[in-house]
């Protein structure tokens, strides 16, 4: 990643469709080599750091050494040291060209929209999308920037993302598995239509990760992160992050962050590389859990509906086993009796806790239909499949019998 573009107005970026991510140097590394490598190195560092963990900045200014030397970083609002680290290792597992990180995932979609949307364009979405992200594209952008957003019909079928983009389409937006029905959006299907119309694709890749699924390789062009779920993944951290062409990167960074702030701080960004450095391991026991509790959930004569696409009755099961390497922590079931059904089983748990978030070592849970996606239409809930009785249950890396042991009480209250 070139540090060298600290100008502070660049050109507005515009997606070149010929352009695909340029190879980057560790990109013959494994994954979890570079969960641990990329960006700091202790003795490619040797010199300036002496360090064997990455060095935490705790500095949000960097002195001039002469009047007219900017130096790089300059202001903590557009980078530091620790959070340029963090930002090098997230593109790295990406493998993506450059990165820049937000406040928050929803501040990083924000960031990006803002950035490459004018009044008149539009975005190509649909409902299977997390519930900030459905109000910034619902309302916000809409009727603050006159950014239109278009929900496609059926997300399953190309044909439905292709009807909507036209030459005022800046954006296509996919996110697989989706929050919180687990939603599979076929990656290289959809890359083929956008790209067909000169659009990029952006990815939303918070609940897979890519420890289970990298969009890239299947022709995403932009990856967006909530570094808040399971990339940190015990909610110590709130942060998101963008991947993408370098040129996207610094546009958003140079007249973006640089104007309107938002940004991870140092002993954030260094909680994260730590984090990192166990990804792997973390998804694969959130997987195999989640996989435990779904079958469980399954065969309960309480539970209407699971969500899970490691399930084989989940209709893109075989999408999700071309696409993703395992299933992920994240599954939601319905119960019976509604929104009701809901609060007595979430009020009975015992060891699962009811909490807004997901991707934590913890077991938690959440209602969906009147916490995220309570701006919805009841109509486009029902289309998303966010039912009253939905439950969203992020599955943690306990022993897998004692969450099924307080589900088992909790269902039968
Ligand atoms: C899929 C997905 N992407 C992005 C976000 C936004 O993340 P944050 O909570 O860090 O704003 C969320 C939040 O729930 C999410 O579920």
């Amino acid at each position: 990643m070139s540090k060298d573009n600290h100008f502070f107005m660049r050109e507005p970026w515009t997606y070149d469709p010929e352009a695909r991510p340029k190879k980057r140097d560790d990109g013959e590394q494994g994954f979890n080599t570079r969960a641990l490598h990329a960006g700091f190195h202790p003795l490619g560092d040797l010199e300036p750091y002496r360090s064997f963990v990455p060095p935490i900045t705790q500095s949000m200014t960097f002195p001039y050494k002469t009047f007219d030397e900017i130096p790089c970083p300059v202001y903590g609002r557009t980078r530091t040291p620790t959070n340029t680290l963090l930002e090098e290792r997230l593109a790295s597992l990406e493998g993506g060209e450059a990165c820049i990180t937000a406040g928050s995932g929803s501040q990083a979609l924000f960031n990006l929209i803002f950035t490459i949307a004018r009044p008149g364009d539009n975005v190509v979405t649909s409902l299977n999308v997390f519930g900030e992200g459905y109000k910034q594209a619902a309302t916000i952008f809409p009727e603050r920037c006159q950014v239109d957003f278009r929900f496609v019909q059926d997300p399953g079928n190309p044909d439905s993302w292709d009807a909507l983009i036209d030459e005022k389409t800046k954006l296509v937006w996919v996110e697989t598995p989706s929050n919180p029905c687990l939603f599979i959006t076929d990656i290289a299907a959809i890359a083929d239509v956008a790209h067909a119309h000169n659009v990029p694709l952006m990815v939303d890749n918070t609940t897979a990760t890519a420890a289970l699924q990298t969009p890239m390789d299947l022709g995403a062009d932009i990856i967006l992160l909530s570094i808040t779920k399971f990339l940190a993944g015990n909610a110590t951290v709130i942060g998101g992050a963008i991947v993408g062409p370098e040129d996207l990167v610094e546009d958003i960074r140079w007249n973006t962050t640089e104007f309107i702030g938002s940004v991870v701080p140092p002993l954030e960004a260094w909680m994260t590389l730590q984090y990192l450095e166990t990804l792997a391991m973390r998804m694969q026991r959130h997987s195999s859990n989640a996989q435990a509790i779904a079958e469980y959930l399954k065969g309960h004569p309480g539970v209407a509906h699971v969500n899970y696409s490691g399930l084989p009755d989940h209709p893109q099961y075989d999408l999700a086993a071309k696409q993703m390497k395992a299933h992920g922590g994240l599954l939601s079931f319905v119960v019976k009796n509604g929104k009701a059904g809901a609060a007595a089983v979430m009020n009975a748990f015992k060891l699962v806790v009811h909490a807004v978030t997901f991707g934590t070592s913890k077991t938690i849970c959440m209602h969906p239909a009147t916490i995220t996606h309570e701006h919805m239409t009841p109509a486009e809930r029902a289309e998303a499949g966010i039912d009253d009785g939905l439950i969203r249950f992020s599955v943690g890396l306990e022993d897998p019998d004692d969450i099924i042991a307080d589900l088992e009480q909790a269902l039968s209250k």
